[in-house]
């Protein structure tokens, strides 16, 4: 299996000083950078956009960036993000009217392709898709805000996804985005998953200048 990422969510960081908050957690041990990307339709609430990633490669961050699309329609924006120096772009099925030419549009723009799933989003979705995609992300909340509880049931269907993963032989990511905390992370990785991705509890702990104040959180995780 792949090595474990840590894939703080920037929803959560100082958005005043987003290039510093990215340093501080790159250099505290983060793998990659989760950039969550809401357009008040699919979802409600509305964040940030190709520039503002575009702005982080500017600034010198040369970590991957894992963009999730939370947009209706979704095609029409990734050219944009994939210039912007997107790594990985994932977006969800039900947001897409033609998901297999979605994934293939993303891999054509020379990132990774992945599909996420809400809670209540069935995984069957990967029947036919499975070697267009790169990273398969489970949402251990409804999506649209940070800070929410992870919902219980995302251990069995992370369970599942594994099985699926494992048996297509591939490299795929197993990716989890929701109320995942130092605490729960060892049982989420024992369901299978091998990136987490993480808002509240890496970037929740107050709003000060101190560059090493995300180190023992990160390193906990
Ligand atoms: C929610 C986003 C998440 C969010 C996670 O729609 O996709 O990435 O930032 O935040 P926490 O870790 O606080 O649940
Ligand atoms: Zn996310």
């Amino acid at each position: 299996m792949a090595p474990d990422l840590i894939a703080p969510s920037i929803l959560s960081a100082d958005f005043a000083r987003l290039g510093e908050e990215v340093d501080h957690v790159l250099a505290a041990g983060a793998d990659i950078v989760h950039f969550d990307v809401m357009d008040n339709h699919y979802v409600p609430n509305l964040t940030i956009g190709p520039l503002v990633c575009e702005a982080l490669r500017k600034h010198g961050v040369t970590a991957p960036i894992d963009v999730h699309l939370m947009v209706k329609p979704v095609d029409r924006i990734i050219p944009d993000f994939a210039a912007a120096g997107a790594t990985y772009i994932t977006f969800h099925p039900e947001a897409s009217e033609h998901i297999d030419r979605t994934l293939q549009l993303i891999r054509n723009e020379g990132c990774k392709a992945g599909l996420v799933f809400n809670p209540a989003t069935s995984l069957s979705y990967l029947d036919y898709v499975m070697d267009k995609v790169d990273m398969v992300l489970l949402m251990s909340v409804n999506p649209g805000f940070g800070g929410q509880s992870f919902i219980p049931e995302t251990m069995e269907k992370l369970r599942q996804a594994r099985k699926l993963i494992d048996a297509s032989g591939l490299e795929i990511r197993l990716e989890v985005d929701g109320g995942v905390k130092a605490d729960n992370i060892g049982a989420i990785k024992a369901a299978g998953a091998d990136t987490f991705v993480s808002g509240s509890g890496i970037f929740g702990k107050g709003r000060d200048s101190d560059p090493h104040r995300y180190d023992s959180i990160i390193q906990e995780m």
